[in-house]
């Protein structure tokens, strides 16, 4: 994963890299460094958070240079495997991304070659590669070391003996140029330089770009310089800010009843009774459209469990949802079906692949992602924006409400165009989804009975979630929510399906949620409360303002006001992340970056 960055222009490096490797961290917190040349390069590497290695920097002026925030995948956690990678002679600093799978033969060639490896890593064979190859001009010895390699790679290089360039290449892993006023940038991702300009170029895959502080050029695998779009980014710097809030994870609950109407903008005309996308997006869903698969992973791939329900519900067609994954090696490829990658970076390596997978076997490709100019964007035939503005926090909070938004208005589309759905039905649902941001708003103010639960629950064992239809990808991702920040070890299940084994798990320290609604299983749901409690755990269940029945079978009730039925999992999953969030608060816990994990996951 890792998040790199290069700049060069008239401000002092050290203090633009710093600031932008904060704004990366949520990709890798392993372990951090910079490099800066000011005649001479030099190289500061701490083990940890960036703040550990601004303890180490001591004066360095200089005014280009590289940064890394580190997600280890070879070579351990430790300092010397920390980038930036250095050749022998120490002139050249590199920072990578991604996998160098051939890196074993290469080291063992350069090895005998006479290069002196000081790391375990497989970044450090592509920078031996490079000094290898160098014969006064940088970018002309990166063409020549990057034909030598395979994996994945976005890198970005310095030469202490070129003064003011810096050469940056991509193949499978994200890499953009800010362009600056006198200054430019390259990053992995926006926000790490989105404090200093809102002008951005993409990469593709197989380009190179030199940029000076003047200049920015781009070429092709074949050395042809291309042509790219400058592109405006309308994200606010303030929305990569935590705004007084503690944690970003925090913030960005917050945020949801501002990114839902975000969402639904320029897309719901309660006027025109419609749902509108861009004409390429109009032409995937047509009436035709006999199936639909979803790919995704994680917090994503349960928004797509959830659009199966929505979709299927209003259209009637069958959904079929894969993790990424396993979709981009096995099953069957169905041509008339159309396949939706749900990914908020749009950067997940397995659902690249799964798209890559999907597009080869001619299948129409649509994604749903909240990075404009993510690679996912570039691979599909047409994409959807979330409109949520960046996400920092590890944990998915307010892009998971963005893509139930986004399923919510394709299963319409769909069903409009079907005939499945009336106007009148149409119009209906619109208003309610425009409800959503004020009862968002409400359960955001019932936080203090939330916060209760949370006391409840913070040294259990393990705590269970359960739901039925479409309240069961709700309880797998508030397992998931409660895990990967709180490290309770918590479970998800179809409320069915806990007397064919998890049972035997349950003892008095098992809390379980248990998500209810109103729906044709409601007293499915209240029998499997009534089995649950028979066997000691205390129910804590999630309901409707209007349930006056769940009182007396649960030990606690979170309440959600009442929408329409398919609608209260936006309430519901707002309950669900703030219990998240509380726990984990409760415990001590890094909420914003949780051990072993990176917010994108740009490898396989
Ligand atoms: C969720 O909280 C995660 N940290 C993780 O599961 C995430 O949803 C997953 O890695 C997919 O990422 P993507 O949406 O960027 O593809
Ligand atoms: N493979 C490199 C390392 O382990 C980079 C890791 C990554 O991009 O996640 O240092």
């Amino acid at each position: 994963m890792c998040g790199i960055i290069g700049y060069t222009g008239f401000r002092e490096a050290k203090n633009v890299l710093i600031e932008s490797l904060k704004r990366l961290d949520y990709r890798g917190y392993d372990s951090a460094g910079i490099g800066v040349i000011d005649n001479q390069l030099q190289v500061f590497k701490e083990v940890g958070e960036i703040p550990n290695l601004e303890k180490e920097i001591t004066v360095v002026k200089g005014t280009f240079g590289v940064g890394h925030t580190r997600w280890a995948t070879h070579g351990k956690v430790s300092k010397e495997n920390a980038h930036p990678q250095l050749s022998c002679n120490k002139k050249i600093a590199l920072v990578h991304n991604g996998i160098i799978e051939n890196f074993k033969k290469l080291r063992d060639d350069l090895e005998k070659k006479g290069h002196n490896f000081s790391s375990q890593t497989d970044t450090e064979v592509i920078v031996h590669l490079i000094d290898e190859e160098y014969k006064g001009n940088l970018e002309e010895a990166i063409f020549s070391a990057l034909k030598k390699i395979q994996g994945s790679y976005a890198i970005v290089v310095v030469c202490e003996d070129e003064p003011g360039k810096i050469v940056g290449a991509r193949k499978e892993s994200p890499l953009v140029i800010g362009v600056g006023d006198n200054e430019n940038f390259l990053a992995s991702d926006i926000p790490a330089f989105l404090k200093y300009t809102n002008r951005v170029i993409y990469l593709d895959d197989g380009e190179l770009c030199v940029i000076t502080k003047n200049s920015t050029k781009v070429f092709d695998v074949n050395k042809i310089e291309v042509s790219k779009k400058e592109e405006l980014i309308d994200w606010d710097f303030k929305d990569a800010e935590k705004s007084g809030f503690p944690h970003f994870m925090l913030k960005e609950i917050y945020d949801q009843p501002d990114t839902i109407h975000q969402t639904l903008r320029g897309r719901v005309s309660g006027i025109e009774q419609s749902i509108d996308f861009p004409e390429n997006v109009g032409k995937l869903l047509d009436r035709n459209l006999d199936s639909i698969n979803i790919v995704a992973c994680g917090t994503s791939f349960y928004a797509g469990l959830l659009g199966k329900y929505l979709i299927e519900k209003l259209t009637d067609i069958p959904v079929f949802v894969d993790l990424s994954s396993e979709y981009r090696y096995f099953g069957t490829r169905n041509k008339a079906s159309l396949v939706i990658a749900v990914t908020q970076s749009g950067e997940t390596a397995d659902t690249l692949a799964a798209l890559k997978e999907a597009k080869n076997s001619d299948c129409r490709t649509l994604v749903i992602t909240n990075v404009i100019g993510s690679t996912a964007t570039r691979v599909a035939d047409g994409y959807i924006l979330m409109q949520s503005g960046p996400e920092i926090g590890v944990a998915a909070t307010k892009t998971f409400t963005s893509q139930i938004i986004v399923l919510f208005l394709i299963a319409l589309k769909i069903a409009v165009l079907k005939n499945k759905l009336g106007s009148d039905e149409l119009y209906k649902y619109i208003l309610n989804l425009k409800e959503l941001p004020r009862q968002i708003r409400e359960i955001l103010e019932r936080s203090d009975g939330i916060k209760n639960i949370a006391n409840y629950i913070k040294d259990a064992n393990s705590v269970f979630f359960i739901g039925r239809g479409i309240n069961y990808p709700l309880s797998l991702e508030g397992a998931l929510k409660l895990k990967e920040i709180s490290y309770v070890h918590a479970e998800g299940f179809a409320a069915g399906e806990l007397k064919h084994g998890p049972f035997a798990l349950l003892t008095e320290n098992t809390p379980v949620i248990a998500i209810t609604t109103k729906d044709a299983t409601y007293d499915k749901i209240i029998a499997n409360i009534g089995e649950v409690k028979a066997r000691g755990p205390k129910v804590i269940a999630i309901a409707d303002d209007n349930d006056t029945e769940i009182d007396k079978h649960a030990d606690f009730v979170l309440r959600f006001p009442s929408n329409s039925r398919l609608l209260s999992c936006f309430s519901i999953t707002v309950i669900l992340q703030l219990l998240a969030y509380h726990v984990a608060n409760l415990r001590g816990c890094p909420i914003d970056k949780p051990r072993n994990l990176a917010k994108s996951v740009t490898v396989e």
